[in-house]
């Protein structure tokens, strides 16, 4: 029987913009998330039929969604849910991106927020309709064809609830649900600051899949604590080699819990690299760089990525080793992100402001140490990693980080990774990387000095070491994993 494989996640591998004369047209959704489960989604194709259910999020998108333009022959068959904007926009900017992202990245300035009044229910109740609204689609889609075929992947925090609002309206027929978190998870401590029925809601929404799955050990521990803690379930804690992290007993179902780091289709990715609009950029920025280091970062404006102390570390470093001075550029790429969030425009503000500072106290007429680039472009993006000598990657916290691991598998000439300790990719890019507390400016201001100042040799071994680590667990694996476990506990 052939295996019918449903994914689920907010942003979906498309969206649209319209044209002049209103004509829409389609392109590739970014982020993390969609390159690992369209990687993954790409290798099974043939052996599967698959189809992806997303949310529309723009009005061209919504268009998108009537047309049923959304179809594109080749493609995954994609289905875009018109859930009405008011509803969205609760369960996406004000559940999703303002309460959950925030718990799961400890990102909450405590003294003020968050506060959780009659206004917060009515979001909750939203995000609620939300997942309503994707467990109905993925359940038309599971019944529609013998259930027993059928594997559910729903993806991230932005759906908590669906397995088991999937669960239940499958009543029982055999189709096999699993939920895979693309953030971390916080600590039982944290995560309780959310009011009590929605932490167990959300926990006990993705207890009705069947397998849960994280990047890292660390915060498939933190889940296992907070169903314990906070629910009372009984939970067991295993750790081997196949990444297996425990499973939980809740209300007369168990559910298997377990790791499955995401790294990136190195042939795939160094393909892409060698087209002509990257090596354009590549060669547009060694010609800027003039035969100084580059030190890159390449972010989403988001709190966690923590842009703001990476650029003071810079700051320090300049203004602490003037040996540096005239040698070094720093290429900053922080692109828009969630700007609906009043915390990510202000975020993007001080962003720019000490961009401007630093290169008002440091620049000459013959050096510009800082170019910040808030516009965002892949093929630029790629380049930029192609040629950096330092790779910054210094997020508070992180479910995983790509960045970290496409740096070195695009690197030509061998590129230091100065890595936040709090990103899940630290788990196993360890050996290689150069690994910081992001709360410590002095430290990383230390580190970028010593990965500048690396012998190439030593670069470029540590560079092929975080490569193969990367290229190791491709989005063909990860996705597969996660699906041999579902066939197994089938
Ligand atoms: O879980 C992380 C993630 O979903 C990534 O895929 C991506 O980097 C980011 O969040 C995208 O966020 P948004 O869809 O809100 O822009």
């Amino acid at each position: 029987m052939k295996k019918r494989v449903l994914v689920a996640s907010n942003r979906g591998p498309v969206s649209y913009e319209f044209g002049a004369d209103g004509t829409l047209t389609g392109r590739r959704g970014g982020g993390g998330l969609v390159a690992g489960v369209a990687g993954g989604l790409a290798a099974l194709t043939p052996e599967a039929e698959v189809s992806w259910i997303c949310a529309a999020l723009s009005d061209a998108d919504r268009a998108a969604a009537h047309q049923r333009a959304a179809e594109e022959p080749g493609a995954v068959p994609v289905r875009m849910l018109d859930i009405p904007p008011e509803i969205f926009d609760r369960a996406y900017n004000n559940v999703a991106n303002s309460v959950l992202w925030f718990v799961q990245h400890l990102l909450f300035d405590t003294p003020e927020q968050p506060r959780f009044g009659p206004e917060f229910r009515r979001d909750w109740a939203a995000y609620r309709a939300y997942n309503e609204a994707f467990a109905d689609a993925m359940a038309d889609e599971a019944l529609s064809g013998p259930s027993a075929s059928v594997r559910a992947l729903i993806q991230d925090y932005h759906l908590s609830l669906a397995p088991r609002l999937l669960r239940d309206r499958l009543g029982g027929s055999p189709a096999g649900i699993a939920h895979f978190s693309h953030t971390p998870w916080a600590p039982p401590d944290y995560y309780r600051m959310l009011p009590a029925e929605v932490g167990e809601a959300l926990l006990d929404g993705m207890l009705g899949a069947d397998h849960v799955g994280f990047h890292a050990g660390r915060w498939a521990a933190a889940f296992l604590d907070c169903c314990e803690v906070i629910l009372g379930a009984q939970v067991s804690r295993v750790s081997n080699a196949d990444g297996a992290a425990g499973q939980v007993a809740h209300r007369g179902h168990v559910t298997e819990v377990a790791v499955h780091p995401l790294g990136v289709d190195a042939p795939a990715l160094r393909a892409r690299a060698g087209a002509g609009d990257v090596r354009a950029h590549v060669t547009a920025l060694s010609s800027a760089a003039a035969g100084r280091k580059l030190i890159v970062r390449v972010d989403r404006t988001e709190l966690s990525k923590n842009i703001v102390r990476g650029l003071i570390a810079y700051r320090e470093l300049l203004a602490t080793r003037p040996e540096w001075h005239g040698r070094v550029v720093h290429l900053a790429f922080a692109y828009p992100s969630r700007s609906a969030v009043p915390e990510y425009r202000a975020y993007t503000e001080q962003v720019r402001r000490i961009a401007a500072e630093i290169t008002a106290e440091f620049g000459t007429p013959d050096w510009n140490p800082l170019i910040l680039e808030v516009k965002d472009d892949y093929p630029r993006s790629l380049a930029a990693c192609a040629v950096a000598d330092v790779l910054l990657v210094n997020p508070t916290r992180d479910g995983m980080n790509l960045v970290a691991q496409e740096g070195p598998v695009l690197s030509e000439r061998g590129c230091a990774l100065v890595l936040s300790r709090e990103a899940g990719a630290a788990a196993t890019l360890d050996g290689g990387a150069l690994l910081v507390n992001p709360y410590d400016i002095s430290e990383t201001a230390a580190a970028l000095h010593e990965a500048l100042a690396m012998p190439d040799a030593e670069r470029r071994r540590r560079t092929e070491a975080l490569a193969a680590t990367a290229a190791a667990s491709p989005p063909a694996r990860w996705l597969g994993a996660q699906l041999a476990s579902l066939d197994r506990l089938a």
